[in-house]
């Protein structure tokens, strides 16, 4: 059992070693770390207007490691995951993962599949044959913190409009690197919030 995050991420980077991903031994590997803020504390800084994304490794190219931080109310739009998968564990707080079905055509209303509350420390998992999905903090008191990964890693996702369907294509931005924030962007860009 991985004892802090440095832990997990060596173990991490042992497993990814092999081309094929064992998507049950990650998820019991993610949920077996026990989220101590100590170890992640400096990765996890917050915005006020949005979710942010925060990189904290990149697993030899296999791999994205990132930390999101998802303020009271804060929200993705519904996304896919562009062909990878997505590992997402709860490192504090609670967040709602709404699933959706990809929409047949575009004009119509998309309708929701399911949705649950991710408790701390519980290991969710999505990738686009399993459906879409939407993930939001519905907490008024208290900041959410996710750990995700995706892999292989991916710049870009399609994102959803829930009244019409209609698709877009999102730029996947960090907010900070290894604990450094991101200087800002020149470039207009749309992102998955
Ligand atoms: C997710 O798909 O797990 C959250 C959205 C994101 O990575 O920005």
């Amino acid at each position: 059992m991985p004892k802090s995050l440095q832990e997990l991420i060596q173990k991490l980077h042992e497993i990814f070693q092999d081309n094929n991903v064992n998507v049950d031994e990650v998820q019991e590997l993610m949920e077996s770390y026990r989220s101590n803020p100590k170890d992640w504390k400096q990765y996890a800084m917050f915005d006020k207007l949005r979710y942010t994304r925060n990189l904290v490794d990149e697993g030899n190219g296999k791999f994205n490691l990132i930390i999101l931080c998802w303020g009271e109310g804060q929200g993705s739009s519904i996304h896919d995951h562009s062909n990878s998968h997505c590992f997402m564990k709860m490192l504090q707080g609670e967040l709602k993962e709404t699933l959706f079905d990809w929409p047949e055509k575009e004009g119509g209303d998309m309708t929701e599949r399911s949705n649950r509350t991710l408790e701390n420390n519980s290991v969710a998992y999505i990738n686009d044959k399993i459906g879409l999905h939407r993930v939001e903090n519905a907490s008024h008191t208290e900041g959410s913190v996710s750990l995700h990964l995706y892999s292989p890693p991916f710049q870009t996702c399609k994102v959803f409009d829930q009244r019409t369907s209609h698709t877009t294509e999102a730029k996947m931005t960090f907010w900070s690197k290894y604990g450094e924030r991101t200087p800002f962007e020149t470039t207009a860009s749309k992102e998955n919030n």
